[in-house]
């Protein structure tokens, strides 16, 4: 059969509420030309993330009825620390409450100012919280991964050369290596462990420490089984199991790939690192056997760590993200290729080739976009990227300025990812109507979050 089908059913629905095009133009203005700023009954289908939205499974339902709400040392954290030393390997596991306070622990925890950190692609909460510890970060993409036609299957790749390079100069500055699996920031694209293997060498003759930002590893162990000959005959999770086996630590957001409606681990083999980052986590986000989760998040988290990486649940979640994909590039939409798996991406700037880097080609896209279906998505470029100089006051803008559309796990239909291409589709066809914006509130740092915009 050709058609790849859900392996699940569903037995609950939530309503979706429909809206014209009249109330959206009204919603968008009120919300400043900001989507994150609308309510979520104003969206038709929401591709704005795949974080914290996925659906839950029977069993994880059931975990949760089954949960220890103790305050401390609960039945619910030893069941999730379990799960996480099974799959991970390492030796101590830290609960936090999503992946930006994790970021924050590990960074206030071992970061000095002066210390320099490198990554295939910081993630921007990741940027900021390193940067606010004082370190310099440094993004070291391989150049494939710059040409969004090119078909290179791994374009989450560190660059190796510039690493090394990197390494040698930093010195003992150089406090860590981060591989982001997969790189968000970049298309969703997958690390190949050939990749993972030759960094985590080149960091042990450098003695310093490689770390995964590892929110979607799940997808990359699959793309690894789907692209990397050697891998093909292997389960996701043995390649899990050997891509952490090649790590000094882990930290991740349990709101993608593990399924999870809130949740954050850090998990690590250094006692003296794992020391320093428990006292931060008192006073911030809860005690050890919590972190600020409640033991009903605990228990689904630990039972997504087993669905996660169920076969046909993954072969079904990359099939569908590359249906949507490929009907989009057929019609010309400029996507960045090879398709992830959480998310397909659109280029603004080639999609809105009249609107210069100032009116914010794939934001402009974005709102565009919602108001003419409702279908709501994130840009990750110039509003999320771009820095403007505080002296000069020039701007920096970043390699790309892109339309993600993230598909939620195990929520949404073929029928409704076929709306959505249909929508952008559809808007190609008049892309010279979409308009550009301007900043009209533009705060110091993650200003996708909170900024206004008016047309110009
Ligand atoms: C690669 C990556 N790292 C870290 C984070 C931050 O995680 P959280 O949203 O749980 O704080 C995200 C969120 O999108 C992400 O995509």
């Amino acid at each position: 059969m050709k058609t790849v089908i859900e392996p699940y059913r569903s037995r609950v629905i939530e309503p979706i509420r429909m809206t014209t095009r009249e109330q959206r133009e009204r919603f968008i203005r009120e919300a400043g030309y900001n989507p994150f700023l609308l309510r979520a009954e104003q969206v038709v289908i929401d591709l704005v993330t795949d974080s914290g939205v996925s659906a839950l499974s029977t069993r994880q339902w059931s975990a949760m009825h089954n949960s220890d709400e103790s305050f401390t040392g609960s039945r619910s954290f030893y069941r999730f620390r379990d799960a996480v030393q099974r799959l991970f390997g390492h030796a101590f596991v830290i609960p936090c409450h999503q992946g930006r306070a994790g970021e924050h622990l590990l960074a206030r925890a071992v970061v000095r100012p002066g210390d320099v950190v490198f990554a295939n692609t910081h993630f921007s909460t990741t940027r900021e919280n390193l940067e606010a510890a004082g370190a310099e970060v440094r993004d070291l993409p391989i150049p494939e991964a710059l040409d969004r036609t090119n078909p290179h299957p791994f374009k989450g790749n560190i660059d190796l050369a510039r690493l090394e390079a990197g390494l040698a100069e930093a010195g003992n500055r150089a406090r860590m290596v981060i591989l982001t699996v997969t790189d968000n920031s970049r298309g969703g694209q997958p690390v190949a462990m050939a990749n993972l293997r030759a960094a985590h060498d080149l960091c042990r003759r450098h003695g310093v420490p490689l770390w995964l930002d590892a929110a979607r590893f799940a997808e990359n162990c699959y793309l690894v089984k789907l692209r990397e000959a050697e891998y093909a005959g292997r389960s996701p999770r043995e390649i899990a199991r050997e891509m952490f086996s090649l790590t000094d630590g882990v930290f991740m957001s349990l709101k993608k790939d593990a399924l999870g409606n809130t949740g954050g681990l850090i998990t690590l083999d250094d006692e003296a690192w794992a020391e320093a980052i428990r006292v931060h986590l008192l006073s911030s986000e809860g005690i050890p056997t919590a972190g600020g989760l409640a033991g009903r998040d605990l228990e689904a988290l630990a039972v997504a760590l087993d669905e996660m990486l169920d076969e046909d649940y993954l072969a079904y979640r990359i099939a569908s993200t590359r249906r949507l994909g490929e009907q989009l590039e057929e019609a010309g939409v400029p996507v960045v290729v090879p398709f992830g798996a959480h998310a397909v991406y659109v280029d603004g700037r080639a999609f809105c080739p009249h609107l210069v880097d100032e009116q914010l080609p794939a934001w402009s896209l974005s709102v565009a976009l919602y108001v003419h279906s409702g279908v709501r998505t994130w840009e990750t470029g110039n509003v999320m990227q771009g820095r403007q100089d505080a002296v000069s006051g020039v701007w920096r803008w970043p390699d790309f300025d892109l339309l993600r559309l993230a598909v939620p796990r195990r929520v949404y239909s073929r029928s409704h990812l076929d709306y959505a291409a249909e929508a952008v589709i559809e808007l190609l066809a008049r892309r010279s109507s979409v308009r550009g914006l301007r900043f009209v509130y533009r705060p110091p740092a993650l200003a996708q979050f909170v900024a206004t915009f008016e047309p110009v």
